[in-house]
């Protein structure tokens, strides 16, 4: 059950799409306290209980112990001791020794989550503003109030098939000719590949909804030849719109006053990559109609997928912090600069961006009132989003676009994905990775992934090796580098052909992602899960964090250690372990509950599948088209006959139905043989070890 509590005056988030009505009485299992405008729930915890959620935030599954922040964050740098990244997903789920319970903070403004920081047995969270609504989300399993909330707040997005395909990406393709010597490059060794993303670099001077003539003298011709080819382009959409007379998204959004103004009612400038910019209002429908319908341009072009970015909003300054920091150092132009002004020289420059003094200098329209922008921050990105995925369904209503978005609230998860941010090509942001995965999960965004490789930093043949085999699990699965990093696309490296072979794996699991997503999506669960929600009586497993659940079926454990030759695994049960090196090669080892260390040289990756369950393997495939998924091999360790089933679908149209597309698969065992079948399949049982 979930009830709802109002304080102050709580804004409409559009997170929630039930509309419950507000209890009356006070907050169970939390004191409330207001000082000032802050309001804070405090409740005590018990000295091993658990606090899962957050979606997108650093550190662990379990967030104990931490303090985090819900303020969405252009921060490149995701050490240990950041509090926010791009996203705010102010959802806590509690377990331990008071039962489960679940609270969702419906908040956009600014959140502080102090569990077990400040004291270790108590956690405070702390609304700056008052606003909000909070929902109590009470249930028997921590599964099951997941599947509550995602009902609270609405079915999540479901991409094309296409999108689980391999997409490949950098920030410096600044050509056609770039885009199709990459394309190339990887159809000529049969690296499999579905997407290319194009970063701010096809854009005319970092102009929305532009391309450089030039560089991309035919676009359309592009996507076309490059969908005959099965490839897709994805191209990036920034929140700024340049500031510059005759550009016509700018024109016509001053015109009908689209975007954020400040108290005065001018536009509010901000700068990012075009430099002066003015930001659309999309916390207004119209201004988003508007902004929506833009993305024509490239729909037009035969553009089916696109990521949204830079919508926090990130400002890289204002005029007026710019202004003030030259002040500063004018001021200091004479001194004989030693510690204070050095310091004082530095901080300038250094504070001139995403400055919060900037997020309090513009205002946006709601319900016909100026509301500040610091009190409804966290909606900016997923409002974009919506923009976006509202404009897709005006422009065709029956197909399903691709779209990921950085900035991101709980409601967004309804319109689109998201990516993990720009991480490092570090081995703990692999781990990381993972970690997040079932976080997101838990707050309905199913589609995502990270950037496998790493964005900054310069990576390594073995940790994006390392990191294709986890990326084999996400759903989104992209390779993307930053500008100025070493050149990331795999057949850059000498060890290319393993890294291959991941990739066939990606696509002979593709018809069981596939369902899995979509089972996931079409019954309000999880793709990823932590152990913990899956085995609440087994301590061992609620503490893992270097495993997840996937499906029903499988558990995943990548390997996230430079020089490992294998890693320490956790079985909660008896599992089949599949040592993959390529669809078509890989081990079987029925491996029984308890610990084990598992050898995995640096070309192999683990799958665990749960003992008396199965997962299918389809034949190798280049693109998500060619994978026959009619045609399966079923892995997997049975000591009985099972029944199991797969979801399938176009791919491509909205109509999704979890009936119409669950097609059963029985396995019988009979004198030590199975045999399967399943509608519509050709289904091989020489790879399931029974005992
Ligand atoms: C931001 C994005 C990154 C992109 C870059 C240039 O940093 O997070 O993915 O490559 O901008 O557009």
């Amino acid at each position: 059950m979930i009830y709802r509590y109002d304080f102050g005056h709580p804004i409409d988030t559009s997170a929630v799409i039930r509309q419950l009505p507000a209890e009356q009485g006070e907050l169970p299992r939390f004191a409330v306290r207001r000082e000032g405008e802050k309001l804070s729930f405090s409740c005590e915890l018990g000295k091993d209980d658990f606090i899962f959620g957050l979606g997108e935030t650093v550190r662990g599954i379990n967030k104990r112990g931490h303090l985090y922040r819900a303020w969405n964050s252009d921060d490149f740098s995701h050490t240990e001791d950041k509090n926010s990244l791009y996203a705010s997903h102010n959802l806590l789920l509690f377990s331990g020794e008071g039962g489960v319970f679940g609270a969702y903070f419906d908040d956009p403004g600014e959140v502080l989550f102090d569990l077990g920081y400040t004291e270790m047995n108590r956690a405070v969270i702390t609304s700056v503003n008052g606003d909000l609504s909070v929902y109590l989300i009470e249930g028997d399993s921590l599964v099951e109030m997941c599947r509550e909330f995602r009902g609270l707040t609405g079915r999540s997005y479901a991409p094309p098939k296409w999108g689980l395909g391999y997409i490949q990406s950098r920030w410096g393709y600044a050509s056609e000719d770039d885009i199709r010597a990459i394309v190339r490059e990887h159809r000529e060794r049969h690296i499999p590949l579905d997407g290319m993303s194009m970063d701010i670099d096809y854009m005319d001077d970092f102009k929305d909804f532009t391309w450089n003539r030039d560089a991309f003298p035919d676009l359309p011709g592009l996507a076309a030849d490059l969908k005959a080819d099965h490839i897709r382009l994805v191209p990036i959409i920034d929140a700024g719109v340049k500031q510059q007379k005759g550009y016509d998204v700018c024109d016509e959004g001053v015109e009908n006053d689209f975007f954020v103004k400040k108290a005065d009612g001018s536009l509010f400038v901000g700068a990012v990559w075009p430099g002066r910019s003015y930001f659309p209002d999309f916390l207004r429908a119209d201004a988003r109609l508007w902004f929506g319908r833009q993305y024509r341009k490239l729909l037009d072009a035969g553009i089916e997928g696109y990521w949204n970015d830079m919508n926090e909003p990130a400002l890289f300054y204002t005029p007026e912090t710019l202004e003030a920091a030259y002040a500063k150092a004018e001021a200091l132009r004479e001194k004989n600069i030693g510690i204070h002004e050095f310091f004082a020289l530095k901080d300038a420059f250094g504070t001139i961006a995403n400055n919060p003094e900037d997020y309090r200098r513009f205002y946006h329209e709601i319900d016909g009132k100026m509301v500040r922008h610091d009190k409804v921050h966290n909606l900016y990105g997923a409002m974009m989003t919506r923009a976006a995925a509202e404009g897709f369904a005006e422009y065709d209503p029956e197909k399903r676009f691709l779209l990921f978005s950085r900035a991101s609230y709980i409601g967004a998860h309804r319109y689109g994905g998201v990516w993990q941010g720009d991480n490092n090509s570090w081995w703990g942001h692999l781990l990381m990775n993972l970690k997040m995965m079932p976080s997101l999960n838990m707050c309905g965004f199913l589609y995502c992934g990270a950037d496998l490789g790493g964005f900054g930093c310069h990576t390594t043949g073995d940790l994006l090796l390392r990191w294709l085999q986890l990326g084999v699990f996400t759903p989104l699965m992209r390779n993307h580098a930053a500008q100025g990093t070493r050149d990331q696309e795999a057949y850059r490296f000498e060890n290319w052909p393993e890294m291959r072979r991941v990739l066939t794996v990606r696509y002979a699991l593709l018809p069981y992602l596939y369902s899995t997503l979509m089972k996931a999506v079409l019954t309000d669960g999880m793709m990823f899960r932590p152990l913990a929600f899956d085995y609440p009586a087994d301590d061992t497993a609620c503490r893992t964090e270097d495993q997840v659940m996937l499906g029903d079926e499988a558990m995943i454990a990548p390997v996230y250690e430079q020089n490992a030759r294998g890693r320490h695994v956790y079985l909660p049960e008896d599992m089949l372990l599949v040592r993959f090196r390529s669809a078509s090669d890989y081990d079987l080892v029925p491996m029984t509950k308890g610990h084990h260390w598992v050898e995995l040289g640096l070309h192999e990756f683990p799958l665990f599948i749960r003992r008396g369950h199965v997962v299918p393997l389809a034949k190798e495939a280049e693109w998500v088209e060619a994978v026959d998924s009619a045609d399966l091999n079923l892995l997997g360790w049975l000591d009985g006959s099972i029944e199991a089933s797969l979801y399938d679908d176009d791919g491509v149209s909205t109509a999704i139905d979890l009936d119409a597309g669950l097609k059963a698969i029985t396995v019988t065992l009979r004198d030590g043989k199975a045999t399967a079948s399943g509608e519509g399949l050709t289904l091989h049982t020489n790879d399931l070890v029974i005992s």
